[in-house]
């Protein structure tokens, strides 16, 4: 089947990013990515590309290229339903927040949602692909809902997971490690799967793209996570053992990534990873393993989880430490809160929960981060709900600019790698502190010897 009209359920940071690039890459495709967010949609449609609603160095280059041409957001998602010949579900799978594997369990109640709105609107036949992350075997919950709902139509589903990092998206889909494509072994399956193929071999070379059966397909990307946040944990683990025995983590980490079996990526200890992804997919690999009573296996993975909660809490536990045991009504300034840098994505970033722990002390914490809001700030704390509203709109002040949210503060704690901490005039920083000045560098991006030179007194994770 050749493949003309694409539709995407789900405009988020997955859904805009993937379906910008393929209409950029395929001008033969109409792409239209449709959401039930109005905001959201409007935001893409914004006639200022800078405007959209996620920010990802090289996007909103593309978005104007393309948009208007074969690149389409809209709220009409029957609409595009029914003139779609494939049909991705990019929608979001968060972590269940109630029930039956409430914490652990992926949510698919919206998959569910768009599986049944395929199934009513269809009339003729689909391929519809898996762009979330799902538990393995859900294609098989899709398809008893394709086939029992529909109207004699035929479905194909695929499983096609996102391997894209946030921050670097567009780098990411334009030249992928690898494309993976699972179907079914059936003659209809693997003509879906060349459709697919088809689609993406017009900018990504063949030996790129694997298909596998679907089982496959969906547990490799929930293992990748897995493997990916395994190593950050790991270094975060060795990080608190060099702080006691005066080993210092970044010439640990260089020295074991020069190991060509262990490589230099991923070994950067911090105050913890973050992002919507790396905890809710371990925590459903977790699920996943004890649904099939293999306990072990479950223990194994939680342990990733259970020491990058450790890391951030040792992060804010140091703060106290230092500043003398208590941080009450002092000025905390956080240098960054997206939980990465060149993203404006703050889901799970470590600075929420770090913010929460010394709101908690009765600290005043003071934001600058270059891409994120204060009311997205504020939005992240009281989804904790630690604590009312207001007493979060008491405790937090944001900046336009980092110089004004240093001014009269405590310490500064960086909490994300934004590039621009390390450009800025350090000495004007600590001259407008309290004294002593102190530096957090939950990064370790900042160059301890010079600010130790200027009187700052340093701290940064695993030396
Ligand atoms: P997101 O929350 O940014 O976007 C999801 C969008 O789907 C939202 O705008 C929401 O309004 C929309 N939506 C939900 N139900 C809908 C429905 N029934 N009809 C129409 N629209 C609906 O989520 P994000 O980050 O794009 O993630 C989507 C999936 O991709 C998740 O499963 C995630 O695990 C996976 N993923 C995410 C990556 C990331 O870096 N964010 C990377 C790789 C995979």
């Amino acid at each position: 089947m050749k493949i003309t009209k694409i539709c995407c359920i789900g405009a988020g940071y997955v859904g805009g990013p993937t379906m910008a690039v393929i209409a950029q890459k395929c001008p033969h495709i109409q792409v239209t990515v449709v959401d039930l967010n109005e905001q959201r949609i409007a935001d893409w449609n914004d006639p200022n590309p800078e405007n959209i609603p996620i920010y990802e160095p090289g996007l909103s280059e593309i978005v104007a290229e393309a948009r208007g041409r074969n690149l389409f957001f809209s709220t009409d998602v029957d609409k595009a339903i029914d003139e779609a010949q494939m049909i991705f579900i990019s929608v979001n799978t968060p972590t269940k927040t109630y029930g039956k594997g409430k914490g652990m369990a992926a949510d698919l109640k919206y998959i569910e949602l768009c599986a049944r709105q395929i199934a009513r609107v269809a009339k003729q036949n689909k391929i519809v692909v898996e762009k979330s992350t799902l538990p393995v075997r859900t294609a098989e919950a899709i398809k008893s809902i394709l086939d029992n709902t529909g109207n004699g139509v035929q479905f194909q589903i695929l499983s096609n997971p996102e391997f894209l990092a946030e921050g670097t998206a567009v780098t990411d889909l334009l030249n992928p490690d690898r494309i993976l494509i699972g179907g079914d072994t059936t003659e209809e399956g693997e003509e879906a799967i060349n459709a697919l193929v088809d689609v993406y071999s017009n900018w990504v070379s063949r030996d790129r793209i694997l298909t596998t059966n679907v089982w496959s397909s969906e547990l490799s990307k929930l293992t990748a996570n897995a493997f990916l946040a395994q190593r950050i944990s790991s270094i975060n683990a060795m990080s608190e053992l060099c702080e006691k025995t005066g080993a210092d983590v970044n010439e640990v980490a260089r020295a074991i990534g020069m190991d060509s079996r262990i490589g230099p990526k991923f070994l950067k200890a911090s105050v913890g990873f973050g992002g919507s992804c790396f905890q809710k997919d371990i925590l459903n690999l977790v699920y996943i393993a004890k649904s099939y009573g293999l306990n072990e296996v479950a223990d194994y993975w939680e342990q990733v989880i259970i020491m990058n909660d450790h890391q951030k809490r040792r992060f804010s536990n140091k703060i106290v430490q230092t500043l003398y045991n208590t941080v009450a009504d002092k000025k905390i300034t956080f240098l960054g809160w997206a939980f990465k840098k060149d993203t404006n994505d703050t889901r799970e970033s470590a600075a929420i929960y770090v913010a929460d722990d010394l709101i908690n002390e009765q600290a005043k914490i003071s934001v600058f981060d270059p891409k994120v809001s204060k009311n997205k700030m504020l939005n992240d704390l009281d989804y904790l709900e630690t604590r009312i509203s207001q007493e979060n709109i008491d405790a937090l002040s944001v900046f336009e600019n980092a110089y004004e949210a240093c001014k009269g503060a405590h310490a500064i704690a960086i909490l994300t790698e934004w590039d621009e901490f390390t450009t800025y005039d350090w000495k004007k920083i600590y001259d407008s502190m309290h004294k002593p000045a102190f530096v957090f560098d939950g990064r370790n991006i900042l160059n301890a010897k010079q600010l130790e030179s200027i009187g700052f007194v340093y701290n940064g994770i695993g030396s």
